[in-house]
């Protein structure tokens, strides 16, 4: 059993209620903080002494948020994700708070063709898409998409609202155009025949924690938001794995991912949702936060016979990863040589000392590498890792 944690939920407008139970459930707490109220403070000190303060407006003086009191970060960012993202990036990279989503991975997955080319870059397969800005050559990339019909994409919709479906030349001409006209960008993608049916699933981690099946009512939407059914299923190992390298594409450790499955039986990705609604808890009754809390607790989590080194170690924050093998789990996908020579450099930094002795360094260095995803130089990254002196 672990140690209680302490959260600071970033949500903007209130957390779900599922989010709050799953928390209180475990015997955790949680602050909630609206990325809107805080105030980030960048230190001129190069070891880096950076802060965060709540401004919220009923505070005489706006009041320092102490890194150390928290054990993680749970984000649910929904509207303005750019000043929510820099707070973020703000409480992990500046303050070292563990989330399991980053703010590179949240902006990535708030644009649908970043994230197409993205999931493409990685080998993981998303419908025919092109995107083009007020082209001249329209129907070269209608033929590219083999003709009509053809799914149009405003690059942030969500909830099914901006997508759309082009059925033949005179309105997908006319539209296009209109939309060109008003400077709106939108990707048009192979409209996959699936029975107006698409799965979402949400990844925790390196697992599915829940998944259902969605089938539109009112038009080829499948979103619920759009009048669509859903119910609970299990997917296959194929699909699976597809939605896992999805989210692990974005670097996010939680998401929810849609997936599309055409009449061959063959699966695409079509979007990874880095803020998924809650709609899928009160379909399936499964509380995928419940998960959630769970993994955050195998990662930032203590063991009872640590608690005495815990108070020792007061002054330096929570161990995020407890073994090399834990740290091996978490790095699984990593950098090319150059970067592994970077990272190399940024070991043996900090006034020759090594670093990743002390836990906070660790997870610096960790994030440092998440951000990088190639399989093939994993090996070497491991064994820079065994080299290193874990403080005991
Ligand atoms: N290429 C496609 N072919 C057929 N249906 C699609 C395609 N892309 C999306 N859809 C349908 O439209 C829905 C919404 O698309 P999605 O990309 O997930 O955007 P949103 O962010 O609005 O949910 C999907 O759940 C799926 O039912
Ligand atoms: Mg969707």
């Amino acid at each position: 059993m672990s140690d209680q944690l302490k959260f600071l939920v970033l949500a903007t407008g209130q957390p779900s209620k599922h989010l709050i139970k799953a928390i209180q459930k475990r015997g955790h707490t949680y602050e909630h903080h609206q990325p809107d109220n805080l105030y980030m403070y960048v230190s001129e000190v190069e070891s880096g002494h950076d802060r965060i303060y709540d401004g919220r407006i009923d505070l005489e003086q706006p009041v320092r948020l102490k890194a150390k009191t928290y054990d993680a970060v749970i984000s649910r960012l929904g509207s303005g994700l750019d000043y929510g993202a820099t707070i973020l990036q703000h409480l992990t990279e500046n303050l070292d708070i563990y989330c399991p989503q980053t703010a590179d991975g949240l902006l990535f997955a708030r644009n649908k063709m970043r994230t197409s080319q993205r999931l493409s870059s990685e080998g993981i397969k998303v419908p025919l898409t092109v995107f083009a800005k007020n082209p001249v050559h329209v129907q070269f990339l209608i033929d590219k998409l083999g003709g009509l019909p053809a799914v149009g994409k405003l690059l942030s919709g969500s909830q099914g609202q901006g997508v759309m479906i082009f059925k033949d030349a005179e309105q997908t001409n006319t539209s296009l155009e209109s939309f060109w006209k008003l400077q709106v960008d939108i990707l048009l993608q192979r409209y996959i025949d699936s029975n107006k049916t698409d799965v979402r699933a949400i990844v925790v981690g390196d697992k599915i924690s829940v998944a259902m099946e969605r089938t539109g009512n009112k038009d080829f939407r499948a979103n619920i938001s759009q009048g669509g059914s859903g119910r609970k299923v299990t997917l296959s190992d194929q699909q699976k794995d597809l939605c896992i390298r999805a989210a692990k594409a974005l670097r996010l450790e939680f998401a929810g991912v849609d997936l599309i499955k055409d009449k061959e039986g063959k699966s695409y990705i079509v979007e990874v949702n880095g803020n998924p609604g809650t709609k899928i808890i009160d379909i399936t009754g499964h509380n995928y936060f419940d998960d959630l809390v769970a993994h955050i607790e195998t990662k930032v989590g203590h063991q009872d016979e640590q608690n005495d080194e815990k108070q020792e170690e007061a002054s330096i924050k929570p161990k995020p990863y407890q073994s090399m093998q834990a740290l091996e789990q978490s790095i699984n996908g990593i950098a090319t040589s150059h970067q592994v020579a970077e990272f190399k450099r940024l070991l043996s930094n900090q006034n020759g000392n090594k670093l990743g002795n002390t836990s906070s360094e660790v997870h610096q260095v960790i994030q440092f590498i998440s951000s990088y995803n190639n399989q093939r130089a994993f090996p070497k990254l491991v064994s820079v890792l065994n080299k290193w002196k874990f403080k005991k």
